[in-house]
């Protein structure tokens, strides 16, 4: 095999795992190749994986235009400004966030030029152990053809939509995310099977474009990872919203007619229910994607849940061979996938790459934002952890009262002997970067006094979490 199709470092899947750990190898100066199979409309490659094309990015430019004609068409008229003659130009809003989308996989190629990483676009597939000891032989398939070896391979192939049996997705009427984020008339009436993160902010967008958004939920608890405190106050406003929220109900069979779907299901009291939509968004969860990687012709081993089994530092089975993001274990993040592809490269490099799954902060891009990091009082108390904890609401804020959003409230959680910071939940106006604060002052294994004394700028929103800070002492200067 000629020199240049020989690598020291191999990243299989371009998305945001794949894409930074590219990146980082070819900063330490590794001859880094990255292979990705993502096509766009014309065929073209499209890097970014899932969160750039059909996940974190469209989701949230229709996040953003959605909370625009909602505001245009409620909230600015208290601030005195009306508006007449407002209409919903769909189309140009999903060719925006086309333009969103592609803005973001364009970038991701500039910087793989600018980083001297190869593309090869393409499905990568273990071909087999290398001849001497040049690592694996990968072959690229789809709309490049090629054969190459690496010394190190990191695998980051990401993740799927979950099916419900019965219901396979045609992306018509049955949608995962990817026909969630593409449907081109509002539908009158909307499903949701699922009240988890795709479901509520899917659900948010389609409701304030003016469908009557249904959904169902398996568990008898609303956002059950969520500090309860919280999940209750974000309930509470989305039902005022208008979504029609129905937990622990049982899913029956899923019919398809010519323009509709009909869900029998039973509800929390076991009654049967049936409830016929003009579309149905299935958001019940994620699967690991090892579709054509080949892991059997190497011997690559999973899981009894079908992820790449990797230790804490991301090693598989296979030496030299590494695994990263939502093909592996842990939460199905971006940013968790990114650092954990930034570690690997660094490992590689024989540098001591960390990831500190502690301070993973999650975010809920709905409105109210809800956000969080660290440990919840339900998970303290089940621990057996003495904790005290503040809070202080966004209503006592003078910035939010300048915005006109006053839901929701900041609440810090601390150790109640040595008021180390455990965990800041977060629900309320803009809170996806108010959380921030909290994850660093977490990594600085700040106590709830660091932040209360830190000087914060007035008026922001920010200093609800100097205030639910100060309130873990009971000495809440505004409320
Ligand atoms: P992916 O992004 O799935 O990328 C994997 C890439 O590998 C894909 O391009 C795929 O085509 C390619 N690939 C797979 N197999 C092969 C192969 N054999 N050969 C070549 N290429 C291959 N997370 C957040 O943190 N914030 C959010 O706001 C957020 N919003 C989301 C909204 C939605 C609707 C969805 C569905 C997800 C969202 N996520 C969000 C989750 C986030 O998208 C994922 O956690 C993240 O994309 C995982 O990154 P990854 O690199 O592991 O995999
Ligand atoms: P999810 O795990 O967030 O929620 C799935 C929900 O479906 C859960 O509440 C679950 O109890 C419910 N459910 C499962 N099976 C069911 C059934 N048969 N009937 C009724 N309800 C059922 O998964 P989701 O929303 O599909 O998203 C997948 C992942 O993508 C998320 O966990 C998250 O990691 C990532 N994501 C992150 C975002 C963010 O960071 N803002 C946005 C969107 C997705």
């Amino acid at each position: 095999m000629s020199t240049e199709k020989q690598f020291d470092v191999v990243v299989i899947g371009g998305g945001p795992g794949g894409y930074v750990a590219a990146i980082r190898a070819a900063q330490l100066g590794f001859k880094t190749a990255c292979i990705d199979e993502w096509q766009n409309t014309k065929g073209g490659p499209a890097l970014g994986g899932t969160c750039t094309n059909v996940g974190c990015i469209p989701s949230k430019a229709l996040l953003q235009s959605s909370e625009h004609f909602e505001h245009a068409g409620h909230a600015f008229k208290e601030h005195g400004i009306n508006v007449s003659g407002l209409e919903l130009d769909l189309a140009q809003m999903l060719k925006r966030k086309d333009g969103v989308v592609k803005a973001n996989n364009d970038g991701i190629v500039y910087l793989f030029k600018k980083n001297k990483v190869t593309f090869f676009h393409g499905r990568g597939t273990f071909a087999g152990k290398a001849e001497g000891d040049g690592g694996y032989t990968i072959n690229v398939s789809g709309p490049s053809t090629d054969s190459i070896t690496a010394k190190n391979v990191i695998v980051a192939t990401g993740s799927n939509a979950r099916e419900l049996p019965g219901a396979e997705f045609d992306e018509k009427l049955i949608l995962s995310n990817t026909g969630a984020l593409a449907i081109d008339g509002v539908p009158a009436r909307l499903g949701v099977i699922g009240a988890g993160v795709i479901g509520l902010e899917m659900g948010s967008v389609w409701r304030r474009l003016g469908a009557q958004v249904t959904v169902l939920e398996g568990l008898p608890t609303f956002l059950g990872a969520v500090d309860q405190q919280i999940a209750k106050e974000a309930h509470k406003a989305f039902v005022k919203q208008g979504l029609a929220i129905h937990l622990g109900v049982k899913i029956g069979s899923i019919t398809k007619g010519a323009n509709d779907v009909t869900v029998e299901y039973a509800d929390a009291t076991g009654a049967a229910q049936t409830v016929t939509f003009d579309r149905l968004i299935v958001s019940i969860g994620r699967v690991p994607n090892t579709n054509g990687l080949g892991v059997e012709t190497v011997g690559l081993q999973l899981d009894e849940r079908g992820f790449i089994g990797v230790d804490g530092e991301c090693r598989t089975n296979l030496p030299g061979v590494w695994a990263v993001g939502d093909v592996v274990r842990g939460p199905m993040l971006a940013h968790k996938a990114e650092e954990e592809g930034v570690a690997v490269a660094e490992r590689i490099a024989g540098q001591h790459g960390h990831v500190n799954f502690d301070t993973i902060p999650w975010v809920i891009y709905t409105s109210p934002e809800i956000a969080w990091v660290g440990k919840t009082e339900e998970q303290l108390k089940a621990a057996g952890v003495a904790y005290k904890a503040g809070s202080f609401p966004f209503m006592a804020n003078g910035r939010a009262r300048a915005l006109g959003d006053t839901t929701g409230m900041v609440k810090v959680i601390a150790d109640a002997t040595t008021d180390e910071i455990l965990g800041v939940h977060m629900v309320g106006p803009v809170v996806s970067e108010l959380i921030s604060e909290a994850v660093v002052a977490m990594e600085f294994k700040a106590a709830a006094e660091d932040i209360a004394r830190i000087c914060h700028a007035h008026p922001t929103l920010s200093e609800a979490t100097k205030e639910a800070a100060l309130a873990v002492d009971k000495r809440s200067l505004n409320f």
